[in-house]
């Protein structure tokens, strides 16, 4: 028996179901039943029937999960993945602010954990967060923990004032503008799309900036051939299903995020039939709050 097969029969046998991100290996995508960008992971998780998700993605994506899905058990199959970026607050900094500012809503990106989801007003992905900002009936946002993100939106949503930290995602801020120029001049014809985790000198030569979905959309839909694609390189996996036609270049190095590709086939092979790796977020004030923070998000985009 292949290790897909296994996985399917320990699938049906556990009534469970597996949600991967982009950025997982394409094997694991493969395998998966649902495979999206953080908005979408997040939403489809609280419509399946299964009593077993299997989320394949970082610690915060599992949290965000549970704490959205109290009743199912949720297994990670590698619980050592992780974000670093989800842990990039300055709680001390976050509480002068909203001193400072009285209508301040504290924004935070869904990379974030639990307790600092519980620090703030509403969650949000980089799929919804324009839209959801730009409709919050306040003037000051701290918006937590991406700066790149929110140097995005303060660009998008010029009428708010969007105050922010230091967080940054290593794998989008280290992307180098030099490689991206050196792409576009060997290939001419090709369109700039990069994730608004980049930095600025990045985001200034994207023909468009969007989530994985977004950008997955975009190549859908555009008659161009060849796309320069400026985020992690899983998403390779499904722009290439969505358009065998056309050609991706990868800025070098190539931005791989290393906390994604922890995650095997044997890891989920394991988690399935050992139930080990569940995710237990305790009935406290604390997950009642980042719940709460997350149910705004779908809520307010809906
Ligand atoms: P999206 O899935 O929202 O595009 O975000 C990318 C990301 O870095 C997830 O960790
Ligand atoms: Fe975090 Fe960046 Fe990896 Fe996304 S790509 S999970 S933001 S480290």
């Amino acid at each position: 028996m292949t290790k897909q097969e296994e996985i399917q029969n320990l699938k049906k046998e556990k009534d469970a179901v597996i949600l991967a991100h982009y950025y997982v290996r394409p094997e694991i995508q493969e395998i998966a039943d649902y495979t999206g960008d953080s908005y979408f992971l997040s939403k489809k998780a609280t419509t399946l029937p299964h009593k077993t998700i299997v989320l394949c993605g970082v610690s915060f994506m599992g949290e965000s999960t549970k704490l959205l899905n109290p009743s199912k058990t949720v297994l990670m199959p590698n619980i050592e993945a992780d974000c670093p970026m989800a842990h990039m607050v300055d709680k001390l900094a976050l509480e002068k602010v909203r001193e400072q500012y009285k209508d301040l809503a504290v924004v935070c990106y869904i990379n974030s954990t639990a307790q600092i989801k519980s620090w703030s007003d509403v969650s949000v992905t980089s799929a919804n967060a324009i839209s959801i900002i730009r409709n919050l009936p306040n003037k000051n946002i701290l918006f937590i923990p991406d700066k790149n993100l929110a140097h995005f939106i303060a660009m998008k949503v010029p009428e708010k004032n969007i105050i922010f930290q230091k967080g940054f995602c290593p794998i989008h801020e280290n992307m180098r503008a030099e490689e991206i120029q050196a792409l576009k001049l060997q290939h001419p014809e090709a369109k700039v799309l990069v994730h608004p985790e980049c930095n600025s000198a990045v985001l200034e030569l994207a023909d468009y900036v969007g989530s994985t979905s977004e950008i997955l959309s975009y190549v859908e839909k555009s008659p161009t051939l060849e796309f320069i694609i400026g985020t992690e390189l899983g998403v390779y996996y499904t722009l290439q299903q969505a358009r065998p036609d056309a050609r991706f270049y990868f800025p070098n190095p190539k931005p791989i995020c290393s906390g994604m590709k922890q995650i095997t086939l044997e890891n989920v092979i394991e988690v399935l039939k050992t139930g080990r790796n569940e995710i237990s977020m305790q009935d406290n004030s604390i997950n009642k709050a980042a719940s709460r923070t997350l149910e705004r998000m779908l809520e307010l985009a809906k």
